[in-house]
């Protein structure tokens, strides 16, 4: 299986354009699909995805439980989230049916704290939790947040074979500026946990004083100067703490990234009708192959609309050219008419770089999602967004 592409839904119906259209409702509907993991890079529309999909799939009848990550103030407020606790709480105002839809919000450092917890003796714990870089590293190092994202997938997902509380968890990805940061996290977690730097600093810690080379005397002596004892002492105390835990932190990394390999997962791919976003996608879209990571297919959001008139975008600008030769001033007619060439040309554009991708990749399932005239931020616009993904048509 590993290199080729694995898709997962159904049945493909045509768009018009060489991509299969992505059947979101198949996706949803289908109780073998377990969990749903919204990427894409930054701004392009994940966390709405993310949402927009788990209103859909408990509207449906699906047990669903949202995992988002840093969402708009007034979304979160309208699906009642506000509180930064790491617990899924109901939202409230779903329609009433045999589904529900939990909620919650990721506290990356509370996050990280309960691994800790659950992983070191209490006294172990409390010297880490207290360490300064530990406090550091779990609230801002680079790719925490993505890590942690992951961690809290993998505990909703064990916690919700258990209770059966859920049979579906939507995740959203952190705002990265690269759609594939979150693949690399907990590899760079434990690079860095692994890597020479902290090794060197490690070897007092672990070792018998004699052991320490003159070389290493002159390293730390340096260090001293510029850092100041204490927060080498922190640091070496903190490296040492975190080192008996780094199997279980490589364990669990692990058994997270099999999680997101099983049948049961489906990856979306979202991307805005750009190139630069369009080649990030086409990017994950390779890797999430090479992973053998299940990809559901692409959301292309914020799609420009197509003017309501059938006049092509060098027909209107050819009458712009008539009304100027004989009345020989600007009009308003002549500017509605420019108005639609140039929106009839963007629609075009994103249309022929839609077509690329498609060529590029025959067969990733592709939706694609207009840019609604307000931002979304209650479960009405939600709904709206998941009808759209659905391939509802825009009125509806
Ligand atoms: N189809 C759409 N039409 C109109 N507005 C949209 C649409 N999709 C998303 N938005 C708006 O765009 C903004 C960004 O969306 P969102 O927060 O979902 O992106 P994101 O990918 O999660 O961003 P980040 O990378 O920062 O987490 C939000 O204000 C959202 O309401
Ligand atoms: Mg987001």
């Amino acid at each position: 299986m590993r290199g080729k592409q694995r898709t997962r839904v159904g049945p493909l119906a045509s768009t018009g354009e060489s991509a299969p259209a992505l059947d979101v409702d198949a996706l949803l509907d289908n109780p073998a699909t377990e969990i749903i993991v919204c990427c894409g890079s930054g701004g392009v529309g994940k966390t709405t995805t993310s949402a927009s999909l788990a209103l859909r799939a408990a509207e449906r009848g699906r047990k669903v439980v949202v995992l988002t990550i840093d969402p708009a103030r007034r979304l979160a407020q309208s699906m009642g989230i506000e509180a930064l606790d790491n617990t899924p709480r109901p939202v409230v105002g779903v329609q009433e049916g045999t589904g529900s839809l939990d909620a919650m919000m990721l506290d990356m450092k509370r996050t990280f704290d309960e691994v800790v917890e659950s992983q070191a003796s209490p006294e172990k714990a409390k010297q880490i939790l207290e360490n300064p870089f530990y406090i550091a590293l779990s609230s801002s190092f680079a790719g925490t947040q993505e890590y942690m994202a992951m961690e809290k997938l993998g505990q909703l997902y064990r916690d919700a074979k258990k209770s059966g509380d859920y049979d579906l968890i939507v995740v959203d990805t952190p705002p990265s500026r690269s759609a594939l940061d979150f693949l690399d996290a907990p590899e760079r977690l434990s690079s860095f946990l692994d890597g020479k730097f902290i090794r060197l600093l490690l070897a007092p810690a672990r070792g018998p004083a004699r052991l320490m080379t003159a070389g290493f005397g002159v390293i730390t002596n340096a260090l001293t100067k510029i850092l100041g004892a204490t927060v080498l002492q922190d640091l070496q105390m903190f490296v040492a703490a975190f080192d008996t835990l780094f199997g279980g932190f490589r364990q669990r990394a692990e058994k997270t990234f099999r999680l997101l390999q099983a049948d049961g997962t489906a990856f979306l791919v979202i991307a805005a009708p750009e190139p630069d976003a369009l080649r990030e996608a086409a990017y994950f879209v390779d890797r999430l192959s090479g992973e053998d990571m299940p990809l559901a297919g692409l959301v292309v959001n914020r799609a420009s609309v197509a003017p309501p008139s059938e006049l092509g975008a060098d027909e209107a600008m050819g009458a712009v050219e008539k009304l100027r030769r004989r009345d020989g001033e600007p009009s308003v007619t002549a500017g509605l008419l420019r108005l639609h060439a140039a929106r009839t040309r963007i629609v075009e554009r994103e249309a022929a770089l839609r077509e690329r991708f498609s060529v590029a990749n025959p067969r990733v399932a592709t939706a694609v999602v207009p840019a609604l005239s307000t931002d979304v931020h209650d479960l009405d616009g939600l709904r709206r967004i998941g009808g759209l993904l659905a391939g509802e048509a825009p009125s509806a």
